[in-house]
This record gives C-alpha cells, sequence and structure tokens, in this order.
C-alpha cells in the first residue's frame, strides 16, 4: 500500500528521561497536531530526531520499539552533530539569516559538513523505508539538502517540501556561502511550499539568480526537471481551540486567573525564547506605556511565557539574561505593594494553560520582527467564542498577511506597539466583535486539515503532471 512518509527535524513527540526511564508525550506544536491526522493513518510513518541524545544502542532499540508503535522512526543524532548540524548550522547559520539577522550568523565549514552529514544520515534511514509510490514531505530548514539527496537515489519518487520558516529576500541569502548547494537540495523536490508570497517570491529570485535555472511563473525548471513553488499559509485546529473553553479543567483555571486579576486588564504574550520574536521590544513598549500612562499602574498586567528552547546557542542565552533584566527593571520600578507589572514565566505549559490563558487574556500582544507563519496569534484568535478580546500584530508575522483586522504593527516602532496596546485597552466591544469575527472566519476556514489537503493534492498533481512529461 502506497505510503506518506513525513519528515522533520524534530518528531511531534517529546522525550524525556526521569529514574533511566524515557517518557512519550505528545507534542502539541502546531505541526504536530496539523500532520496527526495523516501520519497515523494505515502505514504512514513519521521520521525524525526524539529531542534528547541517546547513544547507549540498547537504549535507542527500546526507545525506536515504544515509537515504532506510534508510527515513528527516530533519527538518533549524537552530541556532536547535535552541536555542529542543530545548534551550529541550522541555528546559528540558516535561522539567523533566514530571519533577517545577517550579523548573528556563524559560517563555520565544520557546521555545513555536519549539516551535509546529518541531512545524509536522514536519507539513509529514508531510503531503507520507502518504497515506488510512496509519498515524501519533507519540513524545513534543518533539512533543505535532503530533497535533493533523495531525488539522486530515487528519481521517480514523490518529494514535497515546506519551509516553516521565512525565506529572505536574495541580499540576505547570497551571504551563505554554501547558498548554491542549499538551492539545489532544495530543488530536489516537486512541489514546494512556503506560507506567503513573499517567500516564494524570495525563493524563486535565488534560484534565478544564483542557478542556472529557468524560472517562469511559479515553476522551476532545472536538471530537466519541473519543480512547482507555491504559497500556502499554514492553518491550525481551530476546532480544538475552540472547543477547549469548555474543558473542565480549563474552566478551572479561569476562575484562577478571574480570582488573581479581579481589576486589571490582562496582555498575553507566548513565545519560544528567540531574538526574532522581539520579546525585549514588546518589554520596552509595556515600560513605556506605564512611564506614559500612570494611570494604568495597577490596571494593566503584562502576562508574559517564555517557552526555554536552543539555550545553549549564545544568542539565545544572552538574550535570557538580558529579559531577565529588564523585566527585573520594569517590576522593580512600577510595582506597588498589591501589583506586578509583569507575570514571568520562563518555562512551556500545558495545553490547557494555554487555553484559559487565551480565553481570559483581553489582548495578544504577538510582535516578532519576523516569523514565518506564527500559529500563537491564531491560536487566541480561535479561542475567542465570544468574539472579544484584541489582538495585536507584526506586520513581520506571516500571519499577519491573512488577520489583517488585527491592530497591525511595526515591531521595531516601540512608540506604536505603546499606542496599540492603548488603542486595544480602549476598543469598544463592538469594533472587538467585528474584527475578531472577521479574524475567526479566516482561522476556521483555513485550517490545518485545509493546508494538509490542499499540499497534498497539488503534489499528487505536480507528480501526475511531471509523469507525462517523462
Ligand atoms: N506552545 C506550547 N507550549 C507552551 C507555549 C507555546 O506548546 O508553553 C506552542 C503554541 O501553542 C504554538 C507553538 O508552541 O502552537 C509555537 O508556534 P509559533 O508558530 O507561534 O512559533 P514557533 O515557536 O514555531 O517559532
Ligand atoms: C520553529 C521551526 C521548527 C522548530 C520549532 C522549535 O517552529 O520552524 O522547525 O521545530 O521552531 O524549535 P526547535 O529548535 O526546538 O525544534
Amino acid at each position: 500500500m502506497r505510503k506518506t512518509i513525513i519528515v522533520s527535524n524534530r518528531l511531534p513527540v517529546k522525550i524525556s528521561e526521569s529514574n533511566g526511564e524515557y517518557n512519550l508525550q505528545p507534542s502539541e506544536g502546531g505541526l504536530a497536531t496539523g500532520l496527526g491526522s495523516i501520519y497515523r493513518e494505515g502505514n504512514n510513518i513519521w521520521v525524525g530526531w526524539p529531542g534528547q541524545e541517546i547513544s547507549d544502542p540498547k537504549e535507542q532499540e527500546t526507545v525506536t520499539k515504544q515509537l515504532r508503535k506510534m508510527n515513528l522512526l527516530p533519527v538518533f543524532l549524537s552530541q556532536d552533530e547535535i552541536n555542529n548540524y542543530y545548534e551550529g548550522f541550522s541555528n546559528e547559520t540558516l535561522w539567523p539569516v533566514f530571519h533577517y539577522m545577517g550579523v548573528y550568523a556563524r559560517y563555520d565549514q565544520g557546521y555545513w559538513d555536519a549539516y551535509y552529514q546529518v541531512n545524509k544520515k536522514f536519507r539513509d534511514i529514508i531510503l531503507k523505508i520507502a518504497d515506488p509510490g510512496d509519498i515524501i514531505w519533507i519540513h524545513d530548514y534543518q533539512l533543505l539538502l535532503l530533497p535533493g539527496m533523495l531525488r539522486a537515489e530515487l528519481p521517480e519518487i514523490s518529494i514535497g517540501f515546506f519551509q516553516h520558516i521565512p525565506f529572505p529576500s536574495f541580499e540576505l541569502f547570497r551571504l551563505i556561502p554554501w547558498r548554491a548547494e542549499i538551492l539545489e537540495g532544495m530543488l530536489g523536490a516537486d512541489l514546494m511550499g512556503f506560507h506567503t508570497f513573499d517567500d516564494t517570491r524570495h525563493f524563486l529570485n535565488a534560484v534565478s539568480r544564483i542557478l542556472p535555472a529557468q524560472t517562469s511563473a511559479n515553476v522551476v525548471s532545472y536538471n530537466d526537471r519541473a519543480i512547482v513553488v507555491e504559497t500556502f499559509p499554514m492553518g491550525i485546529d481551530f476546532e480544538k481551540y475552540s472547543k477547549l473553553g469548555s474543558d473542565p479543567e480549563v474552566q478551572k483555571q479561569m476562575e484562577r486567573l478571574k480570582e488573581n486579576f479581579q481589576q486589571e486588564k490582562l496582555v498575553l504574550s507566548i513565545d519560544r525564547l528567540d531574538y526574532s520574536k522581539g520579546i525585549l521590544q514588546r518589554l520596552q513598549a509595556f515600560e513605556l506605556l506605564l512611564q506614559l500612562h500612570p494611570e494604568y499602574i495597577g490596571k494593566v498586567v503584562l502576562y508574559m511565557i517564555v517557552v526555554p528552547s536552543r539555550d545553549t546557542v549564545p544568542q539565545y542565552k544572552d538574550l535570557r539574561d538580558e529579559i531577565d533584566k529588564l523585566v527585573g527593571n520594569i517590576n522593580a520600578r512600577f510595582r506597588t505593594l498589591a501589583w506586578h507589572p509583569i507575570q514571568y514565566f520562563y518555562r512551556s505549559f500545558p495545553i490547557e494553560t494555554l487555553s484559559a490563558l487565551y480565553n481570559f487574556a483581553d489582548i495578544c500582544l504577538v510582535t516578532p520582527m519576523r516569523d514565518g507563519m506564527n500559529l500563537v496569534s491564531k491560536e487566541y484568535v480561535a479561542s475567542r467564542n465570544n468574539n472579544d478580546g484584541v489582538l495585536i500584530l507584526s506586520e513581520m508575522a506571516g500571519a499577519s498577511k491573512e488577520l489583517i483586522d488585527a491592530l497591525i504593527v511595526n515591531p521595531n516602532n516601540i512608540g506604536a506597539i505603546t499606542r496599540s496596546i492603548v488603542e486595544a485597552i480602549n476598543m469598544p466591544k463592538a469594533e472587538q466583535e467585528r474584527r475578531m469575527k472577521a479574524m475567526r472566519t479566516v482561522v476556521a476556514k483555513f485550517n490545518v486539515n485545509h493546508w494538509v489537503k490542499l499540499f497534498m493534492t497539488r503534489l499528487r498533481e505536480v507528480n501526475e503532471m511531471q509523469q507525462n512529461m517523462l
């Protein structure tokens, strides 16, 4: 039977060790829930790294057995590979360049070599399980070489590739010493997907300027193959977030929030620790709010969750220190005996807690410097069954192209963020409703199932087109 092989750097489960035992927990991220509907079907399978260094072959075998029951196939990475492929080339080279932070990027031959080798490791594992007629769907910037490596071995297999982070303009992309190899790797796919038209355009532009390839409209002709490049904005599981509000645990947590914040407006901020998320600028805007509008002292609280991420990469560690310092300064400067301006958590939370916060918060403040899509903004909208609440959203997030009824801000303009918070606090209910209803229609319609279906249908069509061309 024809199967779909999903491939991403990280598997949709979190693995953790306690008392010498490995525990698996489903991960709540958008990709995991979105593709959950297909990877559990039939003999479909998801290939990826379980997120921990497991070097003992016996332990690897135990974990593999456990994962195989869930249609998951692990790729184990050594500490050296984690350092050079994951933290190194993926997150110290590609991540900063693709998020327009060129000055943070390190170009290191050792990182590149590890990136190449680990992409090959993924290739070899997939070659063992792929059969003719299968569909391979590869995800994200950690595996840009994999489509090309697989294509060389399996010329007729159907390969889709989706990039979840931005694709930068040519002027940024050209900085990477291995730019041609990266594009060649990506072009091993039959169908390439990005979140926004700008990302798609930037990719096509890079291809035509760097490679001897022809591009016409959204088709690249390269090595006697036609590769289709299109925009597929990713959605979320709208129904799940909408329904979670009536879950007893969520209700209980909302009651607690109501007791704790009886008088205050709650401004919610949820991100992974990342310099692309604009966390410091958001804090500065909140500080400016309290400085310019002392009438809000005691009346507004910033509830800020920062999920630990990549904290062995130097810029992430530095950012964490800077956040700690700034939160400490703001709290020390403005707090009263009964009130703290910022409730700051450096940890992750279960989905019930996130849902209670999404339901309770008057304002959701999402101000990345750059973001491929940003699912938090969509999760907030999906949770607002009463059609109230205000979303403040950076124009640099992919989601801003769809959620045009949010208060859209330039995240570098601290004053503009502050003014948006004031506007949100004072927004009449009727206007909140008008905006939220329009956004909910979009998030409900273009949900994650719609995204998966659209991509897979298109991949099948492209494959048929290519078979006819042979
Ligand atoms: N998230 C989570 N636990 C937390 C906080 C956030 O699982 O404690 C999830 C959140 O619900 C969202 C994802 O992490 O689905 C973050 O996705 P987003 O696109 O906003 O940003 P990314 O981290 O992918 O850059
Ligand atoms: C972004 C990337 C994903 C990545 C996730 C978490 O969403 O697009 O590929 O998995 O961040 O980052 P991590 O480095 O922890 O996998």
